[in-house]
C-alpha cells in the first residue's frame, strides 16, 4: 500500500515509564505501513518492557547502549540520525525531557537527539503533577519552540489509579501526527483542496430520513492522503461510518442545501474541489417538526435538491476559482457512456467513475475499483485497490491536469536503516 510512511526510517526512542507497553502497539503498527523501525532503549525502559520484545517485532536489534552500534570506522548513533527521516519519542519520560531541553547526551535517545536533522515527535507520559510541574512545562515549551511536534498527553486514567492529564495518546493517534509531520513540504503544500464526502441524510421529521449507503470511506481517504502530500484540506461531510482526519479543517454538512452552502463557501479559498458525496437528489417537500403518526398517510411527496456541481460551475465562471474541479460517478449501467456524459453536463476535469453493483469495491468496503476519466479523453482504469491507493492516483492525476509534476512522496535523505 502507498502510504507516506512506507520506506520511511523512523526511530522510535522509549524511555522508562508504565506507558511503554503501549510503544509495542505503536511499532507493530509502524511495521505494518512498510516502514523501518529501529527502536532507542533507556535503561529505565528496559525494566518496563524488554529489548526482546522490540526486537522480534520490528526485525532490528534496539540500541540501548551508546556504543552499541560503534563499528570502529563508523559512530552508531551517528549514522542511524543521519538517516532517520523521523524521530518518535514515546512515550517520553519527564527525565528524559529534561535531558534533551538540556541538550545532554549521555544515552542513545538523546544522542540522537541532538544528531539527527529528521523532524522530532514527542509523546510525553507521565503522572499529572510531573507533568504540571513548572519544570516540565518550561521544558516541553522549550521543545515545541525548536520545532518538536508535542503530542499529548491525554487526560484519563493513570498508572497510579488516579484520574488526570498525563496518558500517553494512543498509537493512532501518534502515527496520524506522525504523518502530518512528514507531509510538511510535501508535493501538494501550497495546494488547497475541498472534499465533500459520506452520504446526505433529508429529513422528514425529527427521527426519519432519506440517506444512502455512503460510508465516507472514499472521501476520508482521499482527505487523509491530500494532507499527508502536504495540502491544506477541508472536509465537508455529512454523514459517515468513519471519522473525519485529523490535521484538516473538518466542516458537517448533512443536507444537500448544508453541502451547497458550505462548498461553495470554500470555493474563494479551494484550489482543487473533489465532490464524493453521495447527495441526495430528492427531499420531503415539508419536513414536520413533528414525528409524524401512522394516520397521516402514506404518501411522501418529494422535491428536487439542488445540485452542488452545477451550482460549483456557475460561481467558478465568475470567481475563476476552483482551478480544477472533480465528480464522481455511481453508475450500474453503460458506465464509461454515463461517465463522460456526466462529466462534460457538470463541466468536470475529471470524473471517478464507481461500478456500484461490484460487492468488493465502492460503498461501505476499504477497497475501491475506478475507471479515471479526464475531460482531454484520457481513460485510465486501475484494478480493485485500497481507497488510499485510490486517492493517491486521483491526487496524482489531478496535479498532472494542473501542470505541476508527478506527485513522489517527499524525498527522504539518506538511504534504508541498516
Ligand atoms: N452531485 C452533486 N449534487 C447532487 C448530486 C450529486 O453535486 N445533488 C455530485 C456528486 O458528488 C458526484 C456527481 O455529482 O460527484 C455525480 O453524482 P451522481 O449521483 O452519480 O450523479 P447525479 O447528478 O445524481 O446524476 P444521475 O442521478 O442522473 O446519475
Amino acid at each position: 500500500m502507498m502510504n507516506i510512511l512506507a520506506e520511511k526510517n523512523i526511530l522510535v526512542g522509549v524511555t522508562g515509564g508504565i506507558a511503554a507497553y503501549k510503544s509495542v502497539d505503536l511499532c507493530s503498527k509502524l511495521v505494518q505501513t512498510g516502514a523501518n523501525v529501529q527502536v532507542l532503549m533507556s535503561q529505565t525502559a528496559q525494566r518496563f518492557v524488554s529489548a526482546l520484545t522490540f526486537g522480534a517485532i520490528t526485525g532490528r536489534e534496539p540500541i540501548t547502549d551508546l556504543f552499541q552500534l560503534y563499528q570502529g570506522d563508523k559512530i552508531g548513533h551517528v549514522t542511524l540520525a543521519h538517516q532517520a527521516h523521523l524521530f518518535i519519542i514515546a512515550p517520553l519520560t519527564a527525565h528524559t525531557l529534561a535531558l534533551l531541553a538540556q541538550g545532554m547526551a549521555d544515552t542513545p535517545i538523546t544522542a540522537t537527539a541532538l544528531s539527527t536533522t529528521a523532524p522530532l515527535l514527542v509523546a510525553p507520559a507521565m503522572e499529572t503533577h510531573m507533568w504540571e510541574h513548572p519544570a516540565t512545562q518550561a521544558n516541553i515549551r522549550t521543545l515545541a519552540e525548536r520545532g518538536a511536534l508535542v503530542v499529548g498527553p491525554e487526560a484519563g486514567r493513570l498508572a497510579s489509579g488516579g484520574l488526570g492529564m498525563g496518558r500517553l495518546s494512543e498509537p493512532a493517534m501518534i502515527i496520524e501526527q506522525a504523518r502530518i509531520l512528514l507531509a510538511r513540504q510535501g508535493p501538494l503544500s501550497g495546494y488547497r483542496i475541498t472534499i465533500t464526502s459520506g452520504g446526505t441524510r433529508e429529513w422528514l421529521d425529527p427521527v426519519r430520513y432519506m440517506g444512502n449507503r455512503s460510508s465516507g470511506k472514499m472521501g476520508v481517504a482521499l482527505a487523509r492522503v491530500a494532507r499527508d502530500l502536504g495540502a491544506h484540506v477541508n472536509l465537508v461531510y455529512g454523514s459517515m461510518t468513519v471519522d473525519p482526519p485529523v490535521g484538516v479543517n473538518q466542516v458537517k454538512a448533512m443536507r444537500a442545501q448544508d453541502m451547497l452552502e458550505a462548498t461553495l463557501a470554500l470555493l474563494p479559498e479551494t484550489d482543487i474541489l473533489i465532490s464524493a458525496a453521495a447527495i441526495a437528489d430528492f427531499r420531503p417537500v415539508v419536513t414536520y417538526d413533528t414525528k409524524l403518526k401512522k394516520d397521516s398517510g402514506a404518501e411522501i411527496r418529494l422535491e428536487r435538491t439542488p445540485d452542488v456541481l452545477k451550482a460549483v460551475g456557475e460561481l467558478r465562471d465568475r470567481i475563476g476559482m476552483p482551478t480544477l474541479v472533480v465528480g464522481f460517478a455511481a453508475e450500474t449501467s453503460d458506465l464509461l457512456a454515463n461517465a463522460r456524459s456526466k462529466m462534460e453536463r457538470k463541466r468536470l476535469e475529471m470524473i471517478v467513475l464507481n461500478d456500484v453493483t461490484a460487492t468488493d469495491a465502492g460503498f461501505g468496503v476499504d477497497t475501491n475499483r475506478v475507471t479515471i476519466l479526464t475531460s482531454d479523453g484520457g481513460v485510465e482504469s486501475l484494478p480493485l485497490m485500497d481507497k488510499e491507493d485510490v486517492a493517491y492516483h486521483i491526487l496524482h492525476r489531478a496535479r498532472g491536469l494542473l501542470g505541476a509534476q508527478s506527485i513522489g512522496w517527499s524525498p527522504g535523505i539518506g538511504s534504508a536503516l541498516p
